[in-house]
């Protein structure tokens, strides 16, 4: 197998202001986050709000740099792109946000949107643009009338549609989903998840599918990476992961998920979520984790491999 993304120790760090004579501040977006997203495969990241899941997907979509770290994609140095590597990237790698009318042009028609990434890459004629155009509106289930249409004259789950058709328009390798389906109603979820899920098998797409639902997480991934302010906690395949969590962290989340976890005793995340500007010393779940011992408010977990889990914890060994 081949990977699409491989990323090494990736940070970002963002400085933050806090008054005229404050020295700013640090706060550690992402801070220190390695994986391979292996071709045709799902990587599922979650995580509370604030953990660094949209930063993670900004640095590997290369709409921000990384502080420092490297980055490859499909086998292409993707850290600090040269210009003709920008360009292949940008066509390789495309983006689904979870509000999709907040990036679709009000003022243009669904066929302008979707022809435009061909206008601004490729010298195809409008001829040609038109017919791959209405080709990708069949695929991800929009009617042939929809080309001349607005996007308020949609619904929520068919803007989403029409959002991952023009993020397929150049035929990238890599998607990442950052919520894509959390601004919709749940009886729309499961369609446009059944979507994705066609349009990975017919084109071949990696995704990078961020969410803090495990529910929908259970339905996409191969691999599940598990956020803590801005780090891994735990990460593996989906079966184990959801099997037999070995992070307190996610076994506190899926917990907390009723959908996932029926049957087994409700854990109730005890406390509030710490500030990434000031993150508990040692692990940095101590201040929540019903197993934290002094070693834990003192020296922080590395991920280190478990049953066949990368698990941030020092006691995982218990709960295997
Ligand atoms: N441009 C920025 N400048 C300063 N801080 C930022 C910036 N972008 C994100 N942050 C901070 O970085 C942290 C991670 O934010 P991020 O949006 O990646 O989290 P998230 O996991 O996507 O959360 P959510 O589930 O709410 O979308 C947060 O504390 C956020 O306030
Ligand atoms: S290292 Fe300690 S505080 Fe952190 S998750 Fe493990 S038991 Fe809990
Ligand atoms: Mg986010």
């Amino acid at each position: 197998m081949s990977a699409v993304v491989e990323a090494r120790d990736l940070t970002r760090h963002y400085s933050i202001g806090r008054g005229l004579f404050a020295q700013p501040a640090t706060l550690r977006a992402v801070d220190g986050i390695s994986f391979t997203l292996e071709a045709g495969k799902t990587l599922a990241v979650v995580g509370e709000s604030g953990c660094g899941k949209s930063t993670l997907g900004r640095l590997v979509t290369l709409i921000e740099p990384a502080s420092s770290g490297t980055l490859t994609i499909d086998g292409r140095n993707a850290t600090k792109p040269e210009a003709s590597e920008r360009s292949y990237l940008r066509r390789t790698v495309q983006i689904v946000f979870q509000n999709p009318y907040g990036s679709l042009n009000p003022r243009k028609r669904i066929g302008s949107i979707l022809e435009e990434p061909l206008r601004i890459n490729t010298d195809l004629d409008s001829a040609k643009r038109q017919a791959i155009a209405r080709d990708m509106m069949a695929r991800v289930g929009l009617r042939p009338e929809h080309y001349s249409r607005y996007p308020h004259m949609f619904s929520g789950g068919q803007r989403q549609r029409v959002a991952i058709a023009r993020a397929l328009m150049l035929r990238p390798k890599l998607v990442v989903a950052d919520e894509p389906v959390s601004a919709l109603d749940v009886s729309i979820q499961a369609q446009v998840l059944n979507l994705l899920t066609d349009l990975q098998q017919e084109f071949g797409l990696s995704y990078l599918f961020i969410s803090h639902d495990l529910g929908v997480v259970r339905h996409m991934a191969d691999e599940v990476m598990v956020m803590y302010l801005g780090r891994v906690a735990e990460q593996a395949p989906k079966p184990l992961l959801f099997q037999r969590p070995l992070h307190p962290y996610t076994q506190a989340l899926l917990a907390s998920t009723p959908s996932v976890e029926q049957g087994r005793q409700r854990i109730v995340l005890k406390g509030e979520l710490p500030s990434p500007l000031n993150p508990p010393k040692g692990c940095a779940f101590n201040t929540r984790c019903p197993h934290a011992t002094d070693h834990c408010r003192a020296e922080r977990p590395e991920l280190r491999e478990v049953a066949g889990h990368q698990v941030a914890c020092h006691y995982a060994e218990r709960f295997v």
